[in-house]
């Protein structure tokens, strides 16, 4: 497993930025912790960096749970905090997200079960005033992506 300490807002977001570049079609990121640990700001860095648009906005997708950024490919961010019903995944249009773009998924413990098996997870706990976080997943894609862990 890889791990990197995030001391501050800024480590967060240079994380997302060196991440950026090595993701692909199909890649599936879980991005788990608890209120407040960071998902989002890493989120938003990374659909920044991925669009080359740093001041883009990117809403929370707390009540649309989806929000689409047209790229190469295409960036799906879920938010599944309010997710009621697995089956909601499906209606929103998982499967195309995780067929044809590059899906980001705050609170993924809400969609258990609904995961592909080759989910990549990045995990962010508290760690004094930083963050952990760590990265688990399938170990040849892990390792391509073991750079940005330093
Ligand atoms: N590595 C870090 N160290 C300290 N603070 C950080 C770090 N990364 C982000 N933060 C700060 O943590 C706060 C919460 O960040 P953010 O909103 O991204 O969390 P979240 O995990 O999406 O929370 P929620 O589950 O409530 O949506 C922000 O003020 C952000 O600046
Ligand atoms: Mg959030």
């Amino acid at each position: 497993m890889m791990e990197r300490f995030l001391p501050d807002e800024a480590a967060t977001i240079a994380l997302a930025e060196e991440l950026a570049p090595l993701l692909k079609t199909g890649d599936c990121l879980a991005l788990s912790g608890d209120l407040g640990m960071g998902k989002s700001t890493f989120a938003r860095a990374l659909i920044r960096a991925r669009l080359g648009e740093p001041a883009l906005d990117v809403p929370s997708p707390t009540f649309t749970l989806l929000q689409l950024y047209d790229g190469t490919p295409a960036l799906y961010h879920f938010d599944l905090y309010r997710l009621s019903d697995p089956d909601e995944l499906i209606e929103l249009g998982f499967d195309e997200a995780l067929e044809e773009g590059i899906s980001l998924i705050e609170w993924p413990e809400r969609g258990e079960g609904m995961l592909p098996e080759e989910t990549l997870t990045l995990s962010f706990d508290e760690e004094g005033n930083g963050r952990r976080v760590r990265l688990s997943g399938p170990d040849a894609r892990c390792a391509e992506l073991a750079g940005a862990f330093g």
